[in-house]
């Protein structure tokens, strides 16, 4: 049970901005401390700037980036908050002596934690009079969008402290890696810097400039990364051997001098070289604008994977499903799992917030997409889901239809599909949903669809018993804009 609901941010900068985002928008309150002179004033400009990302993410009740307070004194928030964040410079002393004077400012209860990039909690947690409550949930940038937190205590942090930490991160949507032992630079941070020491050496001995580096990523493992990690990637490369085929293969090749691992010296020439490549990669323009590129870009990944249920898609997906709840409004997975008997509405969803374009409303793939999973529940209600489908190699193929736009549709709306079917012959079956919302039809849409072999990709009978299935779903009286098609605008011919 999470008992968290106000945070203390201390330091401000990339980090600490993104965690004041992130709880902001999961309707949590946020006071933040930081003391370069002008912090409240960037802190609000980056919130602002990651908020319409959040806002494709969904917001929770309450979201309101009102529930910022910055203060001046670090006392305040410290006996204000139930969790600290701290986020200053990685600097170890500098940590030790934060740590020390937080642990002293707050309540024993207030959990500290730290956003450290590899630094030991035992390290900073030693001279706090309560070092049972320090410990490191360490993210990554940026905060507000990716799910990973690194949860990892020191010597002296309680279990109890630790799964607290585990509740709250999960509860503002991370997926929480609670580590298994204190480890300098984590898990991922260990990854990422033998990465970045190798990325160096290339550069630096002239093989390849940063672009090069950065596209050998984008354009191949990082794409497969963001569903699987490194050992299930080599898993695969070892093809239908797996594992051992993977190291008898690869193995010898641990002996080649493939990588150097120690890092380069950082002489000015190096660095140069890494400046003058990403600036060239950056082609003029600003870092605010390659973070909002970079945020929508994470988010249709994520919600690509999300249709899978992998990965960040399934972190999404879950707490999406927590936000709506919270709401009060109808659950999603609820209602793809609860479909009702009876012929009509045989599906439901609710419109997500990626599904609504720049006017406001769901956009028009999105009505294609609501519709399909209602042609899919008629299938699956027909006794022709998935089973029928591997079993007769038959399948109903869609070869004609025409949506009518009847009223705006906005996010959140719990969207009722009432299925009617028209006609079946042998071969066909024509029929139509009706997209509802409190009662009234905000779209329909008419269909045709063929009964048809997939081997031979040819048409086939259906079985008497299987036509019978869709006349017992048949309406007396089709709706009068059944057979409607679009009009010809042409001014000579209306003149
Ligand atoms: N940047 C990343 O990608 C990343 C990712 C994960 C974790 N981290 C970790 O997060 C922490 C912050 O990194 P960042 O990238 O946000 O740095 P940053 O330089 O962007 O921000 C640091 C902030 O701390 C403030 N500060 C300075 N002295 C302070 C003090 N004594 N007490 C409190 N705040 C102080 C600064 O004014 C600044 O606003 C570091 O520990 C870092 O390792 C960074």
């Amino acid at each position: 049970m999470n008992d968290i609901k106000k945070i203390g941010i201390v330091g401000t900068g990339v980090i600490g901005a993104g965690w004041a985002a992130r709880a902001l928008a999961n309707g949590l309150d946020v006071v933040a401390w930081d003391p370069a002179p002008d912090a409240e004033e960037a802190l609000r400009i980056n919130i602002d700037n990651a908020w319409p990302a959040l806002v494709k993410m969904g917001l929770f009740d309450g979201a309101d980036r009102d529930r910022l307070t910055f203060t001046s004194d670090l006392v305040t928030l410290c006996r204000s908050v139930d969790l600290i964040q701290e986020s200053a410079p990685e600097n170890l002393e500098l940590k030790i002596k934060i740590h020390k004077e937080l642990g002293e400012l707050a309540p024993k209860e207030v959990l500290i934690a730290s956003s450290t990039s590899g630094l030991l909690p035992s390290d900073f947690q030693a001279e706090s009079p309560h070092p049972e409550r320090h410990l490191v949930g360490h993210p990554f940038n940026p905060v507000y969008l990716l799910p990973l937190c690194e949860i990892c205590g020191g010597k002296l942090t309680s279990d109890e402290n630790m799964n607290r930490a585990v509740e709250y991160y999960r509860a503002i949507g991370m997926y929480p890696l609670k580590l298994k032992k204190e480890v300098a630079g984590f898990l991922s941070d260990r990854l990422q810097e033998a990465l970045w020491r190798e990325n160096m050496h290339v550069i630096n001995d002239g093989y390849a400039d940063t672009k090069n580096m950065d596209d050998a990523i984008c354009y191949g493992p990082g794409l497969r990364w963001a569903m699987m990690g490194t050992n299930e990637a080599f898993l695969l490369a070892g093809g239908d051997g797996g594992m051992r085929h993977f190291f008898k293969q690869f193995g010898p090749t641990l002996e080649l001098p493939w990588t150097k691992l120690k890092a380069p010296e950082l002489t000015d020439d190096l660095i140069d070289k890494f400046v003058e490549g990403t600036d060239k990669q950056r082609a003029g323009r600003s870092i605010k604008e390659m973070e909002r590129l970079r945020d929508d870009c994470l988010i249709a990944i994520m919600q690509a994977l999300r249709t899978y249920k992998v990965g960040a898609g399934q972190t999404i997906d879950e707490h999406d499903s927590r936000r709506i709840e919270s709401a009060g409004n109808f659950d999603l997975v609820q209602a793809e799992a609860h479909l009702p008997a009876t012929p009509s509405a045989l599906y439901q969803c609710n419109v997500r917030p990626d599904w609504v374009d720049y006017n406001g409303h769901m956009s028009e793939a999105y009505y294609v997409l609501v519709f399909g999973h209602a042609t899919d529940a008629l299938y699956d209600h027909a006794g022709m889901g998935e089973d029928y489908r591997a079993q007769s190699k038959c399948s109903l193929y869609t070869v004609e239809s025409h949506i009518r736009f009847l009223h705006e549709v906005n996010e959140g709306a719990l969207l009722e599909l009432d299925t009617q079917v028209l006609g079946v012959d042998a071969k066909r079956v024509h029929f139509c949903h009706l997209m509802k919302s409190d009662g009234i039809v905000l779209a329909t849409t008419e269909l045709m669809a063929v009964h048809v072999n997939t081997v031979s990709g040819r048409s086939v009978p259906m079985t008497d018993t299987e036509q019978v299935r869709y006349r017992n779903l048949m309406i007396p009286d089709p709706p009068a804009w059944v057979g409607r098609s679009i009009q010809t605008v042409n001014p000579e011919k209306a003149s």
